[in-house]
């Protein structure tokens, strides 16, 4: 029955029957967003919410404050309902890509895969269509999107659910998410605040004798702290997001649901954060001082998985009694209410609100094994979205290598296709990954979504292996097939016969919250998997669905033709990837990341110390300051294997040299006016347009497509040591029938401008000249420009 239902989808392909090598444009999707981050409809969501308070007695109020997994629903957290005073309770559920332990919903792209996108439109579609589900599940608020970890680390467990290692790409994306689902009336949770770079030691643990040892501390000086880890956060809290997840980890020796610095200082007080701060689940260690460090609401509300169901929490009951005692003022209490039940109001939750879907008690009973007699039927709120899954898994994917003109191919000549590998086919152990913390995804079946609490349980999902039988069979051609590793490790393919015309080898790397990855290359010894189909086909194309970042030691096999980094496309992935490789869609992702030749390239390991004497052993100092990915790769003159901003297209594109400048805002101070105060975003003039920069881009080729023209900005010599090569600072991405020419328009705003002084604690435009360069790449320029505001 659920194979059936993917069917459609699968067949839905018949439009596409003529032979098209080039693909029709992508029309525009953005929608106006409502006015829910204006002053005024602020105003009045606070206004409902104090006359709520002030129906509220003490208890009431630390209920309002305290998750309460008793409270019904089969959602992950839960605030109880007070029907008497018009208040329905909140359901939240996980998480970024998709609305995970519930059935009938979609697998969407992973926020890796939106990042490679590099499409404003998908991403807030994407984003909508989320919210959207959430929505017509009942579901409240959606736990993401995710700015942490940013990607310090290569080889982090969590970097797919969020976007890119570089903070711009990021904060557009957040921007973007968190648009696309407010708009669907659903509330988003911006994580993990802050600096979350790794899974190992993320927790505190206890030592067989009962000693603590206190989870990992991310030690972050100041200027790294606002130039890299903080950044998508300003646009978060910009783009009008109402709650904050506070991490597992410790700042600077303090955990982060209870870091004052963090949470009053950063969030509350430079970003003008209003809405709430809700805790990771089980990431509150204290009462009184995570109250007064700035948490407000804890989540899921009891102390561990043990105690879920005992209602004891530093909260709850404790907050009462802190209050009385005298060591949690009443004011505090009331403003922690204010800012959980704001947003319930701005996003007009209190009317209409569809009720929780029946269906997600049952599916978190099943997960935890109980039975249950009657399984309630759930609501199908998938609505047209594989449509935009499908469309969004091809343009998030990035062709890395392609000779020969392998790529797409030829169904006049190919008649013979081969594929291989453990990720090509259907899945085998279940249509659901681990939504639990495992470090491996099964042996056999494709890789569409990482694993832990951002995971989904598909409904359906179309496997390369199904998609392309399907194509080939259209033009008449037979499809061969391996899908054991070992059966190719072996070199054993006896069982082919003649030799592919075309070999398309799926690779795959999983990664899952809870672990950081262990290897660089894709798993199940996909290298010997390569360098054997590739000894006996020359029109060898890779194809990898990974979490993250790879080596790919067979990149220069001159029988590996073609490359693409597929990332994780979600339920449609195998209709995403071949309408690649037939040229129905032409190419046009990026990467958001930089592919090293080495992994000796990259040297930030994360900290993994198993054998622990001291109880606060867990130190990350970040001493590389802002130097990851591509800055690290730029400062130190390291050749990289694909570069940040890299990706081919079936066309070809050419960018003017001419680059024309124009400043918009003459004589610009070097700090942000401070008269303007703080609004939601820091300060407003850090969003002021102080240059305009204009290019010019042509579609040289054969066929029509998009390219990505980016911004990269270096700083003037007068910013103090600590500045990176230059950083990203602008993109567009632009559609281009063959012969066309199109303007492409930047607006760099104050803070693209500005870097963060420690000394007087504000943004500055610094003095001297900034250069400013036009590309298809962090290295491939084509334009150059200098610049001085000051
Ligand atoms: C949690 O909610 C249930 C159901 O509404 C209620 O009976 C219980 O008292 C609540 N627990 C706490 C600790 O508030
Ligand atoms: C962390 O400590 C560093 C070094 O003292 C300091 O520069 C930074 O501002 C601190 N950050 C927070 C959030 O406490
Ligand atoms: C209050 O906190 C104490 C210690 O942290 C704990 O033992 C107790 O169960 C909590 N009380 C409530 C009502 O949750
Ligand atoms: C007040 O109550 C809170 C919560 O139970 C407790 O943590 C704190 O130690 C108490 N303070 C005093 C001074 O009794
Ligand atoms: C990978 O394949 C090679 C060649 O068959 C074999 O020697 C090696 O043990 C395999 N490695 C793993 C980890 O399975
Ligand atoms: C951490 O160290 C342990 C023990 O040495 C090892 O088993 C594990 O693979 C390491 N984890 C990572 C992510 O390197
Ligand atoms: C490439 O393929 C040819 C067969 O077409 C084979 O002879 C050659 O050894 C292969 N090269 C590599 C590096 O695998
Ligand atoms: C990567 O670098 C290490 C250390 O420099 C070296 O031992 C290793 O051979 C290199 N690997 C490749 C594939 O070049
Ligand atoms: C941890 O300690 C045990 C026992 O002392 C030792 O056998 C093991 O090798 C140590 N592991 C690491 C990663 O240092
Ligand atoms: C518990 O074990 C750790 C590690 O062996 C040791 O350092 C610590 O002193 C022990 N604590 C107690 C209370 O025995
Ligand atoms: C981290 O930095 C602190 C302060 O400079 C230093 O004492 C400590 O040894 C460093 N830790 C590591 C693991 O490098």
């Amino acid at each position: 029955m659920y194979i059936l239902s993917g069917l459609p989808f699968l067949l839905a392909t018949t439009q596409l029957l003529s032979v098209v090598t080039c693909q029709d444009e992508v029309s525009s999707r953005s929608k106006n967003t409502p006015d829910y981050i204006s002053d005024n409809a602020l105003l009045q969501a606070t206004q409902k919410a104090n006359d709520f308070i002030a129906k509220l007695t003490l208890e009431q109020k630390a209920k309002m404050v305290t998750g309460n997994s008793s409270a019904g629903g089969g959602c992950i957290g839960t605030l109880e309902a007070f029907p008497d005073l018009g208040f329905g309770g909140l359901c939240s559920m996980d998480g970024p890509t998709a609305l995970n332990r519930a059935d009938l919903m979609s697998v969407f792209p992973a926020g890796l895969t939106a990042a490679a996108s590099w499409d404003r439109d998908l991403i807030y579609e994407r984003g909508n269509s989320l919210g959207n589900e959430f929505r017509d599940k009942g579901v409240h608020v959606l736990l993401g999107p995710s700015a942490g970890p940013l990607g310090r680390h290569p080889l982090g467990g969590r970097n797919w659910e969020g976007f890119s290692p570089d903070p711009y790409l990021t904060g557009v994306a957040m921007d973007r998410t968190i648009r696309g689902i407010q708009d669907a009336g659903v509330q988003s949770v911006s994580k993990h605040f802050i600096a979350n770079e790794q899974e190992n030691h993320r927790s505190n643990t206890f030592l067989r004798n009962r000693t603590e040892i206190e989870a990992i501390s991310s030690n972050v000086d100041d200027r790294t702290m606002h130039e890299l880890y903080l950044w998508p956060f300003y646009d978060a809290v910009k783009a009008g997001t109402v709650s904050v997840m506070c991490a597992y980890n410790r700042v600077n020796q303090t955990y982060a649901c209870q870091n004052d610095a963090a949470l009053n200082g950063l969030l509350k007080g430079e970003l003008g954060f209003r809405g709430y701060v809700s805790s990771d689940y089980f990431a509150v260690h204290a009462g009184v001082s995570s109250a007064a460090g700035g948490l407000d609401l804890n989540m899921p509300g009891s102390y561990d998985l043990a105690s879920i169901y005992t209602g004891s929490s530093y909260f709850g009951g404790n907050i009462t009694l802190a209050v009385n005692n005298g060591s949690l003022p009443l004011a505090r209490v009331d403003d922690m209410v204010r800012r959980i039940m704001m947003p319930y109001y701005l996003l007009g939750q209190d009317k209409d609100y569809p009720t929780i879907d029946p269906g997600t008690l049952g599916v978190l009973a099943n997960l935890y094994n109980s039975y249950i007699e009657v399984q309630p039927m759930s609501r199908d709120v998938r609505r047209n979205h594989a449509k935009t899954i499908r469309l969004l898994g091809s343009a998030g994917s990035v062709l890395l290598k392609n000779e020969k003109n392998i790529l797409p191919i030829d169904t006049k000549k190919i008649k013979n296709i081969g594929v291989f590998g453990n990720d090509a086919g259907d899945l085998t152990a279940g249509l659901t990954f681990p939504g639990e913390l495992v470090a491996t995804s099964p042996e056999f079946g494709t890789l569409d979504v990482g694993g832990g609490s951002g995971t989904g349980r598909h409904t359906y999902i179309v496997s390369p292996l199904d998609a392309i039988k399907a194509r080939a069979q259209r033009t008449g051609a037979r499809v061969q097939y391996i899908l054991d590793n070992n059966v190719l490790a072996r070199n054993d393919f006896n069982s082919i016969y003649p030799n592919p015309d075309v070999c398309f080898v799926f690779l795959k790397t999983y990664a899952s919250e809870g672990f950081d990855r262990r290897n660089w290359e894709a798993d199940w010894n996909s290298t010997f998997v390569v360098k054997n189909v590739a000894l006996r086909c020359p029109n060898t194309v890779v194809i990898t669905h990974s979490a993250g970042i790879n080596t790919m030691p067979w990149a220069n096999n001159p029988n590996v033709t073609a490359i693409i980094a597929a990332h994780l496309p979600g339920e449609q992935t195998g209709n995403s990837i071949v309408d690649i490789l037939w040229g129905d869609f032409n190419p046009s992702g990026k990467l958001p990341y930089t592919i090293p030749k080495n992994e000796s390239d990259y040297d930030i390991p994360t900290v993994n110390l198993t054998n622990v004497s001291t109880t606060t052993e867990w130190q990350s100092n970040f001493t590389e300051g802002q130097m990851i990915d591509y800055r690290h790769f730029d400062a130190n003159n390291i050749e990289p294997l694909y570069e940040f901003g890299f990706g081919l297209s079936y066309t070809t594109f050419e960018l003017s040299s001419n680059m024309k400048l124009t400043t918009l805002l003459k004589n610009p101070s070097a700090e942000p006016n401070p008269g303007l105060g703080i609004k939601q975003g820091g300060n407003p003039d850090l969003w002021t347009d102080v240059v305009r920069v204009v290019g010019e881009v042509k579609n040289t080729g054969q066929c029509s497509g998009a390219t990505v023209v980016q911004l990269y900005v270096g700083l003037p010599d007068s910013v103090p040591v600590g500045k990176v090569v230059r950083a990203l600072r602008g993109f567009e991405k632009v559609f281009l029938k063959p012969n066309e020419k199109r303007r492409v328009e930047f607006l760099l705003k104050r803070r693209d401008l500005s870097y963060w002084d420690v000394v007087s604690q504000r943004w500055l435009i610094p003095t001297g000249q900034f250069e400013v360069q036009l590309g298809f790449s962090s290295r491939d320029f084509k334009a150059k420009a200098t610049l001085q505001l000051r």
